[in-house]
């Protein structure tokens, strides 16, 4: 087949028009100038083909060729995404250098990977099927799929043994008596999702570890999540935090458009962190892409479709995946860049009008599902927002509401004060409770909802009160008002607060995260029944044990549930001894 070709007859920074008398077709990737830099056909006029180039076009002239590839945008998927990092196109990073050459291809071909076959000459695989498994050394088990247009019985397939990823292990006869080779790894388009044989509603949570996500905002596994915050809110960190702590067998982390430094810090740190779970380094289970603002424009807005197709491929292998985008602010500048750079037509904010529907694209494809092969898999996404002077009104913020259904909102007065993580209670909301529930009921607290609620109702009660509180001061509130804000103040300090870097509280189990939200219940329970004996606002609002309460988190670790108990315990006493004093000064 003779390959398309066209001339590039304009530039503008990252696209160009070529002219041409051949057949392209759109999202078809093209291989732009004598370096063979990758773009992609992004539409097309009679004869005329705008093209967005994913890499530095510097020198590139008109007159310069423009080559068809017959296929769509596409990476390779295979065994060694894990522990790797790459830019938006999947193209290996050297651990140091945030570079790639100029027209490098997606290769990792030197390298061989142990592949154990599950098939045998004779059987009959389905599309998406396992055919074997993948054991390495530095990374966790992973099963090798037929690609899901690839079904037949199976010729022949490799002995165990060491193979190149593209090594063709298995053989296959499809349908109309068609041969098809098969490898460890295969290509798939970054834009379309990846079938399945069916999307089924969420089960239990994404655990984070994190008391303001399970508790108070769960995101459902499967689910979507957006994490919008003003500038140094603490998006990064809770990033990282969730990447670390999250219940996930795999992450897919994509640095989108970020300052490299800041990547940085994500390209150096991981590398040597531990999973918690596991004791395993945490890059094994890990995929990092990244695309900092110092990469071409529009490779950053194909890295967000790469990241989940990297994330669905895992999903596919029956894992649990998450994804943490950061920022899909800097993805949606992208996107306007290239418009602006294309003449459209500006919508609200200068983004394009199709922003809205590349968002859907994106969060759309998180799911909860039953894989070609039968198996449970999900894909969770949360995406990092930054709306510029943290106005939550502006297009990217307003549309990813629209797709989400845990919207955590990052406080900017909260990161003021140094309370993290920033998740404003009453900003922020889930949409997965009704079916969460379940999960606490089993981890031994069925009085979940109604104990989250109560949390709420006084985290509303201290907004509203605080105003007035500020006006006439505290101590002229009435008793009620007063232990409103006392009993508020320790869920903020007490539950909501949690530090990223205290080795006891950076993880909080579902059992820790029951015995500190009952604690703190049977605190507020007391201190009602004080109000009702007349106790004296004051003295309860100095008791030492307020202390202790304050400091839970930071003190009684996961393996130390026990001193739970007499922590209550000290509580009741305490509270005794208030009520003897006050019915003593009454009398
Ligand atoms: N959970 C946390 N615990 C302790 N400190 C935190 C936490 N989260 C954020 N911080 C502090 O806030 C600073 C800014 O956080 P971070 O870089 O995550 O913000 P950001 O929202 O990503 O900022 P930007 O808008 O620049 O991307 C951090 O350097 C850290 O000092
Ligand atoms: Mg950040």
């Amino acid at each position: 087949m003779s390959v398309a070709e066209a001339k590039i007859s304009w530039i503008n920074g990252p696209v160009l028009r070529a002219s041409t008398s051949d057949t392209f077709r759109i999202n078809e990737a093209a291989l732009v100038g004598r370096q063979q830099l990758l773009g992609e056909v992004i539409r097309i006029d009679t004869r005329e083909l705008v093209i967005q180039v994913y890499e530095d076009t510097t020198g590139l002239r008109p007159g310069d060729p423009v080559l068809g590839t017959g296929s769509a945008l596409s990476v390779k998927l295979g065994p060694g995404l894990l522990g790797n990092i790459f830019d938006g196109l999947l193209r290996p990073l050297s651990g140091e250098g945030q570079y790639v050459e100029p027209g490098a291809k997606q290769t990792r071909a030197a390298q061989t990977y142990a592949f154990h076959p599950t098939v045998k000459p004779g059987d009959r695989l389905t599309q998406g099927a396992v055919f074997g498994a993948v054991n390495r050394p530095d990374a966790r088990a992973q099963r090798c799929l037929l690609p899901p247009d690839c079904a037949g019985e199976v010729i022949s397939v490799a002995q165990p043994g060491d193979y190149a990823e593209d090594y063709p292990v298995c053989v296959l006869r499809g349908r109309g008596d068609q041969v098809r080779e098969v490898a460890m790894s295969h290509r798939w388009p970054v834009r379309t999702p990846r079938p399945v044989a069916q999307r089924i509603p969420v089960e239990g949570p994404l655990f984070t570890g994190q008391r303001v996500l399970d508790t108070m905002f769960p995101l459902g596994c499967g689910g979507r999540a957006a994490m919008p915050g003003g500038f140094g809110t603490g998006k990064t960190i809770l990033q990282e935090t969730l990447a670390k702590w999250c219940d996930a067998e795999v992450i897919v982390y994509v640095g989108c458009g970020e300052r490299g430094n800041e990547m940085a810090g994500v390209l150096h740190e991981f590398p040597q962190l531990d999973d918690p779970h596991t004791g395993r380094p945490l890059m094994e289970r890990t995929v990092i892409i990244a695309n900092t603002s110092n990469m071409p424009v529009a490779a950053r807005e194909a890295s967000i479709y790469t990241a989940v197709t990297v994330g669905e491929y895992f999903r596919d292998q029956g894992m649990r995946v998450a994804l943490m985008a950061d920022s899909t602010s800097r993805w949606a500048e992208a996107l306007r860049e290239v418009s602006g750079r294309l003449g459209e037509l500006p919508g609200e904010a200068g983004y394009p009008a199709y922003l809205s529907s590349r968002q859907a694209d994106f969060y759309e494809r998180a799911a909860h599902v039953r894989t070609l092969d039968g198996h449970l898999g999900s894909l969770s996404i949360i995406g990092a927002v930054s709306p510029p002077s943290a106005d939550f009104s502006e297009p990217v913020t307003t549309h990813t509401k629209r797709y989400v259904r845990c919207f955590w909102a990052l406080d900017p007065a909260r990161a003021q004060a140094r309370f993290y993580p920033a998740v404003h209670p009453l900003q922020s909301y889930s949409q997965d409770l009704e079916v969460l529930r379940e999960f606490w009921t089993q981890h031994g607290n069925p009085q979940w909802t109604e104990q989250r609620r109560r949390f709420l109702g006084l985290l509303e009660e201290q907004a509203r009160l605080e105003r007035m509180a500020r006006i006439v001061g505290k101590d002229a509130l009435p008793p009620r008002q007063q232990q409103v804000l006392l009993c508020a103040e320790l869920i903020n300090e007490a539950f909501l607060r949690q530090s990223a870097f205290s080795t006891i509280d950076r993880f909080c189990s579902p059992e820790r995260q029951i015995a500190m939200m009952q604690t703190l219940v049977r605190f507020i329970d007391l201190s009602e029944a004080a109000l009702a004996q007349q106790v004296d606002m004051a003295e309860l609002a100095t008791l030492p044990l307020l202390r202790r309460l304050r400091r839970m988190g930071e003190d009684i670790g996961d393996e130390q549930l026990d001193q739970f108990d007499a922590l209550r315990r000290d509580m009741e006493a305490a509270f005794i001894q208030l009520a003897k004093r006050g019915v003593a000064d009454a009398g």
